[in-house]
Formats: C-alpha cells, structure tokens, sequence
C-alpha cells in the first residue's frame, strides 16, 4: 500500500486523455500530469531528443515522489521507454498503437493508423504490425499538424477538419472498418471523426487498455493507495498554463479550479 502519487506525462495535452481514464478507473489515487507543451511536438524530434526530454520529465516526477509513471504519449513510448525502463527501479506503463486488436477484429481485412511521424516510423511499430497485422492492410497516415490543433484547444476548427479528412479520405477509399488512434492528443478530435467517417467504423482508443494495465502493475507491485486515500491531481506544464486549464476544465467540469504550475525542464 502506498499513497504517493502516479506519474503522467506527455508532449502535451494529449495525455489527459489517458489521466481521464486512469482517474476514473483509480479513484482512491493521486496523480502528477506532466505536459511537456513547451517542446511539443515531439512526432518530427530525433529519438535522442525525445529521450533526453523523457528522462528529464522522469527524474522531475520521481523527485516528486511518484510510485509509478504512465508515459501517456506513443512518440515518448517509441523513442524512450526501454532506456527509461533500464535506468529507473520503477514500474513504467507505455502507449503503443493498438493495432493488435483492430486486425483481430477486423471484417475488411483493412485498417487505418493515424499517428505521430515518430510513432510510424519506430522500430516497435514496425515490428508489432509485421507480428499482428501481417494479414490485413494497414493505412498508415502521419497526423501531422494535428497535435497542434489539439494544443491550441482549436478541436473543432475548420483547419481540423480541413486535415482529418485529407487524412480519412484514403482510410475511407480502402474500406477500412477500424481507425486506430495512436496518438494519445487524437482521441479530443473523436467528434470531429466521426462526423467524417461516419457510424460504422470503429475508432480505437487505447485509453481503456492503458487503465487496466496500470490497475495491474499496482497491484503486481503492492503499490495501491490505501483505501479511504482520497485522489489528488497535480498539473505541471513547461509551457503556457491556459489550454492545460481549458481542457481540465473541458473533461471536469467548468467550476473545478485545477492546480496548475509552470515548470521548466
Ligand atoms: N501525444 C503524443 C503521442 O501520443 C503526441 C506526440 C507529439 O508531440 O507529436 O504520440
């Protein structure tokens, strides 16, 4: 049992869809949002950036006392997590396009992958889809210019859509029937989606998965907080505070006063 707090971050914004989540899922925890928005993007970064951005994050969230950290970013998870893993004694959960189920459940044997130019071109992406998704076509689309959208709190502008259905447009012309969202600032662009694609295909978001396996790392590791423990969040950002607090607000209510800091890395 233990009540120090959980360890999120991301580039971004784009983690609070996977806090969302873990919120939900562990409410008797705290947690720690780190939202690296001052070197967001991190999608056209060179891995060693992105690592030396990991790491910096990392050593700030264990210094805050963190029990164990969720990197709530595919981008981050791609370029980091096993040298995060071999440096750190504590447990990390990683993001990973979950491409493994939509090609299991696939009806078209056709799926589409929108995601960060880092996440596509990494070497797990490429080994998970030659593993699990070597018998149906994967559209791969770079979402470029969309993690910016999301930061600007700009998700139901017209440049939003101007992108996402250039980007649908070829997942629709190859008759995909799952989109895998695998970047975690996509899933605030859900709406938008679906009004492109239509009812009948289904978006994957990971967020759900990642819950689940967090809950189990907690429990593997003797690590939950104790019951009547009552869950806090704290909100870090290395850049502007405001779009942190809209999108807080956006997912908790207007009236919520979210504790935010600025925090250069
Ligand atoms: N949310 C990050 C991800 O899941 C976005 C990466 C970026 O900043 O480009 O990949």
């Amino acid at each position: 049992m233990n009540n120090n707090p959980i360890g999120v971050f991301d580039s971004g914004l784009g983690g609070l869809s996977i806090w969302k989540e873990l919120e939900k899922q562990l409410p008797n925890e705290s947690f720690i949002y780190f939202a690296d928005s001052g070197n967001c993007p991190y999608g056209p970064k060179s891995v060693d950036e992105i690592q030396s951005l990991s790491h910096k994050i990392v050593r700030f969230l264990i210094h805050k006392e963190c029990k164990l950290i969720v990197v709530a970013c595919n981008t981050a998870t791609a370029a980091a997590i096993n040298s995060l893993r071999t440096t750190y004694s504590i447990p990390f959960v990683g993001i990973e396009p979950a491409i493994k189920p939509a090609a299991l459940k696939s009806k078209t044997r056709s799926i589409g992958i929108l995601a960060t130019q880092g996440t596509l071109e990494g070497q797990k992406f490429k080994d998970t889809s030659q593993k699990y998704a070597g018998n149906v076509t994967v559209h791969m689309q770079i979402g470029k210019g969309l993690v910016e959208i999301v930061e600007r709190g700009a998700t139901e502008s017209q440049a939003a859509e101007k992108l996402l259905r250039t980007y649908l447009q070829p997942m629709l012309d190859g008759n995909v029937d799952h989109i895998v969202l695998g970047c975690t600032h996509y899933p605030f662009l859900i709406p938008m989606i679906r009004r492109i694609v239509g009812k009948g295909i289904s978006i994957v978001n990971p967020a759900n998965a990642i819950g689940l396996q967090t809950k189990r790392l907690l429990e593997r590791y003797k690590l939950n907080a104790f019951k009547d423990g009552r869950g806090q969040n704290l909100f870090f950002t290395s850049g502007d505070p405001i779009p942190l607090r809209n999108l807080v607000r956006k997912i908790k209510g207007e009236k919520i006063t979210p504790s935010i800091f600025q925090q250069k890395l």
